[in-house]
């Protein structure tokens, strides 16, 4: 089933970008797959037509042989590939996008007489010099090779991408998720469900909301659905598996599992992982995250792969339950969690009542389960204890206030601890009297919302998608 192309968010991105052509400057433009690119150069090219510019749009998937090139510069085709670029980049009046170049280099590197991809990256330089200087318009290109893009950028391709202005496309918010989970018609409340299960891949927004609507399902059911075998999802992470390493593959089941420290990983494989957790990091897939210079933890940032990976059934590792993978994963919890440990220097921020509060780099962030109770984030420092409790839908009301003092009372009570700071944290916000708002501010319990959590993701500068 086709779904309506509604376009959200981004405002940012494509301002940033329309500026850069105004400069004619050139454009990289990276980001994970299925968080957007194409559809953003997509909307950029719309509105550069709309303006009356040239545009030329090429898609590097399609690009097949330099002959495709010379059909689209519309100029006689000879045996030498470089006059199938040199070609295009002579065309000063079009801005140039072309999305996923990084396919088209490869493709190039197999054509005489150029040799290997370094000699395509040689000789593209050179002609967006040449092109620069003639006054040509700007040359906008995206890849989700991310770990080519980290790795070229450092080495010998370090030249080549000096000419570009490099644009990080992270996740969206998840308003953004949400609205456009409303344009397709879903309910308000799982429309909410549906931003935090995806949590800000649009990618995965539109699978989840394709399933919902085709089948009448919970979101929830949803995901769970396209994650099992021949799921949606499940395809698509199965072929992402299959251009891993099998040392690669272990280490991100072991981290999906809650073995993230380096020693933790190392005991298991039996060999130093480092190269492995290095191009796992390269491809974006995994996250490291510094504590302190000796001590490092890993994690994986796309909460949906990581249910996937939790979902198949490792015979060294056993299998988890649905509801386990839920809470562990996907639950907006389990991203709260995930931006406390990322937290590396102390942070301060004012909270929703405009009181200071200090998040330090925890030494451990999980969730309790006591006999009668439940917390849902305990960050701990030292022998002090960060009790968090966490809201999602709608506005928390006091209740949840008295929550959170009866459960730091019986963590202290059960841990020994000593409670260094209580905090409340309520995505959509407050509902809240005067008189409460002041027996809050008596008690130094502090209040967050997704305002605060947007901060405080800034300030680690990891993105979660809040
Ligand atoms: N701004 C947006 N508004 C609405 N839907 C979007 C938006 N951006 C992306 N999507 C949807 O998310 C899906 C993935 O987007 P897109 O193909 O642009 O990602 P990509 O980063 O190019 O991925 P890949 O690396 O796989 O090429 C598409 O179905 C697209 O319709
Ligand atoms: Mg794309």
């Amino acid at each position: 089933m086709a779904l309506n192309t509604y376009f959200v968010d981004r405002e940012e991105e494509i301002s940033t970008i329309l500026g850069f052509i105004k400069a004619r400057a050139n454009v990289l433009i990276y980001g994970l797959r299925g968080i957007g690119k194409t559809t953003l150069l997509e909307k950029v090219h719309d509105i550069l037509i709309h303006e009356g510019r040239k545009v030329l749009y090429i898609d590097g998937y399609e690009i097949l042989s330099p002959e495709d090139l010379f059909v689209i510069s519309r100029r006689t085709p000879t045996m030498d590939a470089r006059d199938s670029v040199r070609f295009i980049f002579e065309m000063l009046d079009h801005v140039i996008i072309i999305d996923e170049f990084t396919s088209l280099i490869q493709m190039l590197a197999r054509y005489r007489p150029f040799g290997n991809v370094e000699d395509v990256v040689k000789y593209i330089r050179s002609q967006i010099q040449l092109r620069q200087r003639r006054g040509g318009e700007s040359i906008i290109i995206s890849s989700s090779a991310l770990g080519f893009i980290k790795r070229a950028t450092m080495k010998y391709f370090a030249p080549l991408f000096r000419e570009f202005k490099l644009l990080f496309i992270g996740p969206m918010s998840f308003e953004a998720i949400y609205e456009l989970a409303i344009k397709h018609g879903i309910k308000e409340e799982e429309a909410r469900e549906i931003a935090e299960l995806s949590t800000g891949n649009p990618f995965y927004a539109r699978k989840i909301i394709e399933q919902v609507i085709a089948q009448g399902i919970s979101p929830r059911e949803a995901l769970f659905k396209l994650i099992e075998s021949k799921g949606d999802l499940d395809i698509y992470f199965t072929a992402l598996m299959e251009n891993l390493q099998a040392e690669e593959r272990y280490i991100l089941h072991l981290i999906a599992r809650g073995r993230n420290r380096f020693y933790e990983i190392e005991e298991k494989l039996y060999k130093d992982p480092s190269p492995y957790l290095k191009r796992l990091e390269d491809n974006g897939l995994v996250l490291k995250i510094k504590k302190t210079r000796k001590f490092s933890q890993y994690i994986i940032p796309d909460k949906v792969f990581q249910a996937w990976l939790l979902s198949q059934e490792i015979p060294s590792l056993g299998k988890i339950s649905r509801e386990a993978i839920y809470v562990s994963s996907l639950g907006f919890e389990a991203l709260v969690r995930e931006l406390l440990r990322s937290i590396t220097s102390v942070i301060k921020i004012r909270d929703w009542l405009g009181q200071s509060l200090e998040l330090p780099p925890f030494r451990a962030v999980y969730n309790v389960s006591g006999h009668d109770y439940e917390i849902d984030a305990v960050g701990l420092r030292n022998n002090e204890a960060y009790v968090f409790e966490i809201h999602f839908w709608g506005k928390a009301r006091y209740n949840k206030v008295l929550q959170l003092i009866k459960n730091a009372e019986l963590f202290a009570k059960d841990y020994g601890k000593r409670i260094k700071e209580k905090v409340l944290i309520s995505y959509f916000g407050y509902e809240l009297t005067n008189k409460e708002k002041e027996k809050i501010k008596e008690q130094g319990i502090k209040l967050l919302t997704s305002k605060e959590l947007r901060e405080i993701q800034k300030k680690t500068g990891v993105k979660l998608g809040f």
